[in-house]
């Protein structure tokens, strides 16, 4: 069988590293190319140990679409998972231009390289189950077929990047197929968002801000059980469980409250003298996100397999004992985002 050719955007971030190392694990992949910019969010760091032969890193954009289209080419490329992405609400708050560069047009440059190639090219697009919107507390949880609802600035670029990728399968015929998937929990993830925030708060003794009365609602999966999903989808698109246009959800089947993580994560710390300041909520917070699943289950054999008490204890205990990838991480930017985001609150 052919060996396949990977790109894999945005492979220094939270999700693209554990994605990176999960293809290398398999010997279906001769070739992994990670593109990433570096952003505040990209590290090298996480990928600095990978030392497999069939490893490359190229530090360049998405938006780039020339050296996009001549990469592609010379490394003949089957496959790309694109995952790079700006993915912080919070900062498409702040700043909405930076999302709809990177998030629609990034997206827009991929396609568009692909067509042009001429070539088939595989496009897994890594979208989110935001673009879905909001849940109420007794509402069913979201379907593929959930009508897309963004109601903040990140879920509404990753909602039109969905669009244009639909729009060129149709148009175009363009291979792809779109993942979306709940929240996220795992080794290096950048500590702006909640379960790693807390963790490095909690380990330092500092207060843990929750917005508003943190009874938020989220569907934690832990990161491995995400890649291997992604994985599984291509899987499915090359053997036809599943066509072109295709969504597929992904979530652990764990909802939680902002309240119930934190409580978890100061518990098994252990000995942690911080404490929960509730704090003014995010601007249009939803309230509810949840997964169902069947689909992936159904026409992958997916399930996710971590359960949360063992991922979150291993997750702590990385953070624990990686203190030079910390440092490393929290930087002046990092710095000055925290005391810009929670100035009133400290
Ligand atoms: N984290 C989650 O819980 C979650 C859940 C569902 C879906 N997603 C999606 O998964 C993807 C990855 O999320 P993450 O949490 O790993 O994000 P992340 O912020 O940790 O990583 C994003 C990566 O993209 C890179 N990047 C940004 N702009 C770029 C550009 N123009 N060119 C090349 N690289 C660029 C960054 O340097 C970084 O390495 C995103 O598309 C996100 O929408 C995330």
């Amino acid at each position: 069988m052919k060996k396949i050719r990977a790109l894999v955007t945005g492979g220094c971030g939270f999700i693209g590293s554990h994605l990176v190392r999960q293809l290398l694990i398999s010997n279906n992949f001769e070739f992994v190319l990670n593109l990433d910019l570096l952003t505040y969010s990209g590290h090298p760091e996480n990928c600095a140990d990978i030392s497999d032969s069939r490893y490359c890193f190229k530090h360049a954009s998405i938006n780039d679409k020339q050296n996009l289209l001549e990469l592609i080419k010379k490394e003949k490329v089957d496959v790309i998972f694109h995952l790079a992405a700006e993915s912080h609400v919070d900062r498409s708050i702040n700043s909405i231009e930076p999302f709809v560069r990177t998030n629609i047009g990034g997206t827009q440059t991929i396609l568009e390289v692909i067509k042009e190639t001429g070539c088939r090219i595989d496009l897994v697009h890594i979208s989110t189950d935001e673009v879905y919107g909001s849940l109420g507390k007794n509402d069913a949880p979201f379907t593929e077929k959930s009508p897309i609802s963004p109601r903040n600035p990140y879920a509404a670029t990753k909602a039109a990047s969905d669009h244009l990728v639909q729009s060129f399968v149709n148009t175009y015929g363009i291979s792809a197929i779109i993942t979306r998937c709940s929240n996220n929990y795992g080794p290096r993830q950048f500590p702006e968002k909640l379960i790693p925030l807390m963790i490095l708060n909690g380990i330092k003794g500092d207060p843990l801000p929750i917005y508003g009365d943190g009874l938020q609602i989220r569907d934690w999966i832990h990161v491995e059980d995400h890649v291997n999903g992604i994985i599984a989808a291509y899987d499915g698109l090359r053997n036809g469980n599943l066509s072109p246009g295709d969504v597929i959800n992904f979530g652990g089947e764990n909802e939680k409250t902002n309240l119930e993580i934190v409580n978890e994560i100061i518990k098994q710390i252990g000995n942690s003298t911080s404490e929960i300041k509730h704090i003014k909520d995010r601007l249009g917070h939803d309230r509810r996100y949840a997964i169902n699943n069947k689909k992936a289950k159904d026409v992958l054999n997916w399930s996710p397999k971590i359960i949360w008490v063992n991922g979150i204890e291993e997750t702590i205990n990385w953070y624990k004992n990686n203190e030079k990838w910390i440092n490393s991480i929290i930087s002046g930017e990092y710095r000055n985002w925290i005391s810009k985001q929670y100035k009133d609150d400290f």
